[in-house]
């Protein structure tokens, strides 16, 4: 961007935008497969779990290097399903990150348990190893790990963890597939592991998940939890394979996922590496441009990891502007930028602070992240030109505000 356009008035003080429109944080992508698909489903005379369910979980798992996935309704369900599978209940201690979404710690309370919150590292935002074995006590009975943004978190450490003290590892991967640790494809380490297929995911049915995992006795538990606790094939009780006959094994839920919107997940996976390689093309863009913005710092990618590339998180060095995170993103919305915070930590939350007690002063890298975090745009259908859009939105309102 030239000086004098950085320069140019910010739009919220009457100046032009930086372009007409306004970009969103994000926009799914729905091709003609996945609309065929959809429409071959309607007319099929099967619109809820049936084939395509069990086709995406399969594939999920194929593609995951898991033994078994299921296709649920959303992460959020794959997570409660996991905890429950695993036997996790009141009395127990389920340890998670303080810098994820509020589904996290709900199932975990869905299920008695009680949710141990810890802060994170600075570079990844994911949780923080060493405050995860800080926080392991004889109670502790699950790990749910989240992997910020599509970066795995730090197994290298946490699985060793992990099995020291024997216990299992819910990987809370809804931002995460397409993503290696090690090489190693998320969803084939982790004891189960939950995709999210949510409409802003980078795959999406709408609304929807995968649970993978690779031991045969929770993926039978978690198939009849998902639906009422019926035994398994009860879904095709209707079918003419199927029988009227089926028994209540276990309490279970209403987590299974309709073969409509299964079918735009089976369109969407036949996408995704495309997906994925414009990502990374976007993201080699904001790296280019912002690396030589002083006030801004860009995601990393930690040596041995594959990156998802769900959100592109930027930090800001707020103490060389002279405005806060609030204001600039509110500047870069006039500018016809539309941005979001990934997340508002779970001690900053009153029904999470007040029940759990949570004091912000007990997650300083967390409190630190979170006064500068801000999320760009990231999505397949963005353009190069939206990128520098974006780009030159930030320069723009960092060269107003430059302290
Ligand atoms: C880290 C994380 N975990 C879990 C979820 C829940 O996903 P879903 O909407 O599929 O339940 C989200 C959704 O945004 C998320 O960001």
């Amino acid at each position: 961007m030239s000086a004098s356009r950085a320069h140019a008035a910010l739009a919220s003080a009457g100046g032009t935008p930086v372009r007409p429109e306004y970009l969103p944080l994000t926009v799914p992508w729905i091709g003609e497969l996945e609309k065929r698909l959809v429409l071959e489903t309607l007319d099929s005379g099967w619109i809820t779990t049936g084939r395509h369910a069990q086709e995406l979980g399969r594939r999920i798992a194929e593609r995951t290097g898991a033994r078994h996935g299921l296709a649920v309704n959303s992460a959020t369900g794959a997570l409660h399903l996991a905890l429950a599978a695993l036997g996790v209940r009141p009395g127990d201690e389920v340890i998670t990150s303080t810098d994820t979404f509020a589904a996290c710690v709900n199932v975990i309370e869905h299920v008695g348990a009680t949710p141990v919150i810890v802060d994170i590292e600075p570079d990844t935002f994911n949780l923080d190893p060493e405050a995860v074995a800080a926080a392991i006590t004889p109670r502790t009975r699950a790990l749910l790990t989240v992997d910020y943004g599509g970066h795995p978190a730090d197994y290298a450490r946490l699985l060793p963890l992990a099995e020291k003290h024997g216990l299992p590892v819910v990987e809370d991967a809804a931002h995460a597939l397409g993503a290696t640790w090690q090489g190693r494809p998320v969803g084939s380490y982790a004891t189960i592991t939950a995709f999210s297929f949510y409409a802003t995911k980078n795959l999406t049915t709408g609304e929807g998940g995968v649970a993978v995992t690779s031991d045969d006795a929770l993926a039978e538990r978690l198939g009849i939890l998902s639906l009422h606790g019926l035994n398994r094939d009860a879904w095709k009780r209707y079918t003419a394979a199927g029988s009227w006959y089926y028994e209540v094994t276990m309490p279970g839920f209403k987590y299974n996922l309709s073969d409509v919107l299964a079918a735009i997940g089976i369109g969407q996976l036949e996408r995704f590496d495309e997906f994925q390689r414009i990502r990374h093309e976007r993201v080699a863009r904001y790296h280019q441009r912002l690396g030589t913005i002083p006030e801004i710092r860009r995601p990393v990618t930690r040596p041995g990891i594959g990156h998802a590339w769900h959100l592109y998180p930027i930090a800001l060095e707020v103490e060389r502007l002279t405005v806060d995170r609030a204001r600039f993103i509110q500047e870069l919305r006039a500018e016809n930028i539309g941005t979001s915070v990934h997340f508002i930590p779970i001690h900053r939350h009153p029904h999470f602070r007040d029940s759990l007690g949570l004091d912000a002063a007990r997650f300083p890298v967390a409190e630190d992240v979170y006064r500068r975090a801000v999320t760009l745009p990231l999505f397949p259908r963005m353009s190069e030109r939206d990128v520098d859009d974006v780009c030159d939105a930030v320069e723009k309102v960092v060269a107003h505000f430059r302290s």
